[in-house]
């Protein structure tokens, strides 16, 4: 019998409600928040993730569903959403219009990860694009539009909270957290090691214990950062205590997408095991800019639909309908046009 591939799901009966259930939540809250609907390609050409998720970065180094097709060219199914609405973003020249622009989607995405609960194959995400508010305003926004989400759906969550930096002072932390790996280098695991040159500040989030115990002495980037960005910062975090938005600073929250600066986050729920994060996002201002756009401010987030499935607390729906029998053969013609005429009333 051939079988689903591995980490590849099928949504019938039950779940399909809970994911409906969801999407219309989802959708219902991001309208309210002046978001509209996109929707972009599942197959994109593999450049448009190297270029913005990074080549360092797992998802583009070791999950992509990679392959050349007839037409010799180089396409993956999108292994995250962000990367194909800011190609539609340029590709539509909405960067060149200026303004304001607020996505949002969902759907299915890919990466070629070791299956386990809560983490697919092929999953689907809801996300959220905005483009062209450079205030941290906006990534308050987003925080609250995630939170918005999970209490309509019934779901408690942490919200873990860090600063990225910009291009003033990333590199300058760069510099001293390159020192601290050299210093401890003999220890680490063999993709710290890695790391080190192609993207230091992800060893910050690796898995491994021992790598973990080492990094606690590592410089911390939010003592760092320039006085833009550490004003965001702390604008950031008395808006959302002005809105009752509990967080917790996570200076090792790094998100394992290259595109972000400034904001990071992540929800976490303590109630799904191991695969833990349901929804994550931040600022991207740089994006548009590195797929050939006019330089445009960005932020945004996408939320896990599988994992959320497992949290969400369903209405109790009270089932109500007809049911109309016939006792013999000859009235069952009748029988199918008072189901059919009840059906068209309803
Ligand atoms: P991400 O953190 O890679 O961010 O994914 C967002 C969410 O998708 C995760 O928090 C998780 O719930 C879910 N997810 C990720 N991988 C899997 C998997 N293998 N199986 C099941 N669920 C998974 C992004 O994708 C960014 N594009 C978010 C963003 C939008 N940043 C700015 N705008």
């Amino acid at each position: 019998m051939i079988q689903s591939l591995r980490g590849m799901n099928d949504i019938l009966s039950q779940d399909y409600e809970r994911f409906t259930y969801f999407i219309d939540i989802a959708t219902s809250v991001a309208q309210k928040y002046g978001f509209h609907y996109i929707e972009t390609p599942l197959l994109e050409e593999t450049a448009l993730f190297k270029r913005s998720v990074g080549e360092s970065s797992d998802i583009v180094g070791k999950e992509m569903y990679q392959f050349i097709d007839k037409g010799k060219n180089d396409v993956c199914l999108r292994p995250e959403g962000t990367a194909g609405v800011v190609r539609a973003f340029v590709q539509k020249k909405l960067d060149k219009a200026g303004g304001t622009h607020r996505f949002f989607y969902h759907g299915s995405m890919f990466r070629y990860e070791r299956p386990q609960k809560g983490r697919l194959r092929q999953f689907h995400q809801f996300g959220v694009e905005s483009f062209g508010v450079d205030s941290v305003y906006e990534d308050a926004n987003m925080i609250m539009m995630t939170s918005d989400i999970l209490k309509a759906c019934g779901i408690g969550y942490r919200l873990q909270l860090n600063s990225l930096g910009d291009s003033n002072c990333m590199p300058q932390y760069r510099q001293s957290l390159v020192s601290f790996i050299t210093s401890v280098e003999e220890e680490i695991c063999e993709d710290c090691v890695r790391r080190k040159s192609t993207n230091p500040i992800r060893v910050l989030d690796c898995k491994n214990t021992h790598c973990q115990s080492l990094y606690v002495n590592a410089p911390k980037l939010i003592n760092s950062l320039c006085s833009a960005c550490d004003e965001d910062f702390t604008k950031l975090k008395e808006i959302l205590d002005n809105n009752g938005i509990k967080y917790e600073i996570d200076t090792h929250l790094v998100r394992g997408l290259d595109y972000y600066s400034k904001t990071a986050f992540e929800f976490v729920s303590d109630d799904i095991g191991s695969q833990s994060a349901i929804a994550g996002g931040g600022r991207y201002d740089k994006l548009v800019e590195f797929l050939d756009g006019r330089p445009t401010t960005a932020v945004g987030f996408a939320m896990g639909i599988e994992r959320l499935m497992e949290l969400i607390v369903m209405p109790k729906i009270s089932q109500e309908g007809y049911y109309i029998g016939a006792l013999d053969d000859n009235a069952i013609d009748l029988v199918v046009q008072l189901a059919h005429k009840k059906k068209s009333h309803r």
